[in-house]
């Protein structure tokens, strides 16, 4: 096994992020379908830019493993149906009340806050008929076991779960002095309503390419160590960048009272944590393996981007 170099990883993580958007682009449902207001804005929500960072770990995952990812991009593609999902009920004004995302205006801004919930929904269901479908030479059991274990990170005790403690944080710190509990509470809110799906993408990737359980093991320390830090690093672009670099409104959290890593523990001991998390990851990408291993590669990139 060799680390990718600097410019093989900038150019594989374009050749899968255009591979996913050429997926998603070519599977979800024509703008021309009825009813087209809902699929007008499927389209708009998902196909409006984005990092692809789930996907793209889930392919870094299988090809670790020594699969051919070419047969998986469209269940590995869905990752980005659930995220964006997300995204678009988070967006949304009994949420967090964005109107600025991915550098347009939110989809519940442009096509009315009734389409923005459906929207959220369809892109739910279809993530699911995705991941579904069969996928040639892929033993069904162990494709059963991959959509359980997505569907698993996203529940009432995974990612929503996370949402549902991070709406009810807000302002956590002027009612409580209780230090410990709030840090509790905040690694709390971070590993499930980032953490989860971004584990879930790399073992995602792991069961499609049929890896063993100590591989599937090692896939998801390393997704717990990346999802936290990458969610840790969100809250610091929050505070530290300008909305034109995010494509999103920065600032926010402070705004809206949210319980994130450098309004709790500051922001040194915060980028500290990303740089302990991305140590564990990266010792976890090294025992995975693979002939050129990306894992690494990318746990860095996640760590040190600015958008
Ligand atoms: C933003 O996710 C929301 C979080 C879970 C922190 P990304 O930073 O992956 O957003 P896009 O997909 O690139 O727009
Ligand atoms: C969003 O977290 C997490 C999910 C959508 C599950 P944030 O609220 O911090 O994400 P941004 O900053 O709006 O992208
Ligand atoms: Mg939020
Ligand atoms: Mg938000
Ligand atoms: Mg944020």
């Amino acid at each position: 096994m060799r680390h990718s170099t600097d410019a093989e990883l900038k150019s594989r993580l374009a050749e899968w992020r255009s591979q996913v958007d050429a997926t998603l682009e070519a599977s979800l449902p024509l703008a021309s379908t009825e009813p087209r207001a809902i699929h007008e804005a499927m389209r708009y929500a998902v196909l409006g830019g984005g990092k692809r960072i789930r996907p793209i770990l889930a392919l870094a995952a299988a090809e670790a493993c020594a699969a051919d990812t070419k047969p998986l991009l469209k269940a590995v593609a869905a990752l980005e149906l659930i995220h964006t999902y997300s995204l678009v009920h988070d967006d949304l004004p009994a949420i967090d009340n964005d109107d600025l995302r991915r550098g347009r205006k939110t989809t519940h801004v442009v096509f009315g806050e009734a389409m923005g919930i459906l929207t959220g929904d369809a892109l739910l269901t279809e993530a699911f008929s995705w991941l579904a479908e069969p996928i040639e030479g892929l033993e069904a059991g162990r494709q059963l076991w991959a959509v359980s274990a997505v569907a698993r990170a996203v529940d009432s005790t995974g990612m929503i779960g996370g949402q549902v403690a991070d709406i009810e944080s807000e302002r956590a710190q002027e009612r409580s002095s209780d230090r410990q509990a709030l840090v509790e509470r905040l690694d709390f809110i971070h590993r499930n309503k980032t953490g989860k799906l971004i584990t879930a993408a790399v073992v995602l990737g792991g069961l499609l390419a049929g890896a063993s359980r100590w591989s599937i093991q090692l896939l998801t320390q390393y997704g717990q160590a990346v999802g936290l830090a990458f969610q840790i690093v969100d809250d610091l672009l929050d505070q530290e960048e300008t909305a034109e670099t995010l494509g999103k409104t920065a600032g926010k959290d402070a705004a809206q009272g949210k319980l994130t890593y450098p309004s709790l523990v500051g922001t040194e001991p915060a980028r500290q944590r990303v740089q302990e998390l991305l140590q564990v990851a990266a010792a976890k990408a090294d025992m995975i393996g693979g002939r050129v291993n990306y894992l690494g590669g990318i746990a860095r990139y996640i760590c040190e981007r600015r958008s």
